[in-house]
């Protein structure tokens, strides 16, 4: 029998991903409930935790948002996706994750917490990009805080025209 190819709809059932409210889809696949909670200052979080993120042509970014845990990516299937990261100071760090390592892009991104991230699938052969993250302290939406494109613009003018494209706009 052939075997059948993979596309962005038959992850998203066999992975039993739903959307996520930054774009894309999710799974969170562990908590370490077997473990005791971290004390943080903003209150107990699990020592870690991990999702499964999925990109498609449907839903192909990840808009701006920012995160006080640290964050590994780990790249497993599919197009390559960019990463456009903003630093306290104001740079602008690119990069892609993919698996033309040969090319340059990355398997593995670490995103320390403290700031903004956005993520956006490249134009490839498969139409979708797959990924995990595991996040320590574990993800909690009191850490989490999603970009607001004028507060953002107005902090970093200097990436506007980034950020108007990797934000929602109010209209
Ligand atoms: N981003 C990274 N981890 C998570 C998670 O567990 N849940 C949600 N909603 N977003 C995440």
């Amino acid at each position: 029998m052939k075997p059948r190819s993979i596309t962005a709809s038959n992850l998203i059932l066999t992975l039993d991903l739903e959307p996520h409210g930054e774009g894309g889809f999710f799974r969170r696949t562990y908590q370490a409930d077997h473990r005791d909670m971290l004390e943080t200052t903003g209150g107990p979080r699990y020592l870690m935790t991990s999702i499964y993120y999925l990109l498609t042509e449907e839903s192909p970014v990840g808009q701006f948002h920012f995160n006080q845990s640290d964050i590994l990516h780990y790249f497993h299937l599919g197009d390559p996706i960019e990463y456009s990261l903003i630093h306290a100071d104001g740079s602008l760090q690119t990069l892609v994750m993919g698996s033309n390592v040969l090319a340059g892009q990355q398997p593995q991104l670490h995103v320390p917490g403290g700031i903004w991230k956005a993520s956006m699938l490249l134009n490839g052969s498969d139409g979708f990009g797959l990924i995990s993250e595991a996040v320590s302290p574990g993800f909690d939406f009191a850490d989490m805080e999603m970009g607001n494109r004028q507060k953002l613009t107005a902090q970093y003018p200097q990436h506007r025209t980034l950020i108007e494209k990797l934000t929602r706009g109010e209209d």
